[in-house]
């Protein structure tokens, strides 16, 4: 697996505009504001402040553990390997709070001006606080950062907290196919990240 050349790379997401942040060696900068939050995250949910790290190969096992504590069956570290075998840009993001790995988003190319978000989750006490809005900002963000246009997912039909999560924010649907493996109709989104 490919190491990220910025070595570790934060996506600091604070409850007002989004901060892209980078480590370079000891200190910490920041490099842009990318956007403002765009809904109100008020009333009486809390917003949980995450960390979001771009994971290299040291760190990816983090994002396994998760995997493997959220999905079945459980996956070995060899597996995301094989996913990410010919693709380019392949970028693991960790969220942390408090220093503890709580949620994980994977994505690489699909082609050329589409990233593709392939696979991601929060732990079950950690949902609903915003945390997967933070990761999907953060890797919006570094998709757009690397020239992408358009970010696209895709989920069961069953998997309806992430129908919800996707068109909370903003992706359209712009597809549905079988999915022989799992028996059920897949759901494609698509983002534009330009307009
Ligand atoms: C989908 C998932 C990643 C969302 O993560 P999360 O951290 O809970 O999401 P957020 O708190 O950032 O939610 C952002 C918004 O999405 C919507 N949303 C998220 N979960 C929702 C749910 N269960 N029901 C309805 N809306 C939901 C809400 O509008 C929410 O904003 P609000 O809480 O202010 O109302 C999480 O539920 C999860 O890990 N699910 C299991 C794994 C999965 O389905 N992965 C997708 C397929 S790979």
């Amino acid at each position: 697996m490919d190491s990220h050349p910025e070595a570790l790379k934060f996506y600091t997401v604070t409850n007002g505009p989004i901060f892209s942040t980078f480590i370079d060696g000891a200190n910490r900068r920041s490099i842009a504001t990318i956007a403002a939050r765009s809904t109100n995250l008020g009333g009486l949910r809390t917003v949980a402040q995450a960390d979001i790290i771009i994971a290299d190969d040291k760190l990816r096992p983090q994002a396994v553990e998760l995997y493997n504590a959220i999905f079945r069956p459980k996956r070995e570290l060899e597996f995301f390997k094989r996913r990410f075998l010919g693709r380019y840009n392949s970028l693991t993001l960790i969220a942390r709070v408090d220093d503890r790995p709580v949620g994980f988003w994977v994505g690489f190319e699909l082609k050329p001006g589409m990233f593709y978000h392939w696979l991601g989750a929060v732990l079950p006490d950690f949902r609903r606080k915003g945390i997967g809005r933070q990761l999907q900002e953060a890797q919006q963000a570094w998709a757009k950062d690397h020239g992408y246009e358009y970010v696209r997912c895709e989920c069961m039909n069953h998997q309806r907290e992430f129908v919800h999560f996707a068109v909370t924010l903003g992706y359209d649907i712009v597809g549905i196919r079988w999915d022989s493996t799992h028996a059920d109709n897949l759901v494609v989104f698509e983002r534009n990240l330009i307009e």
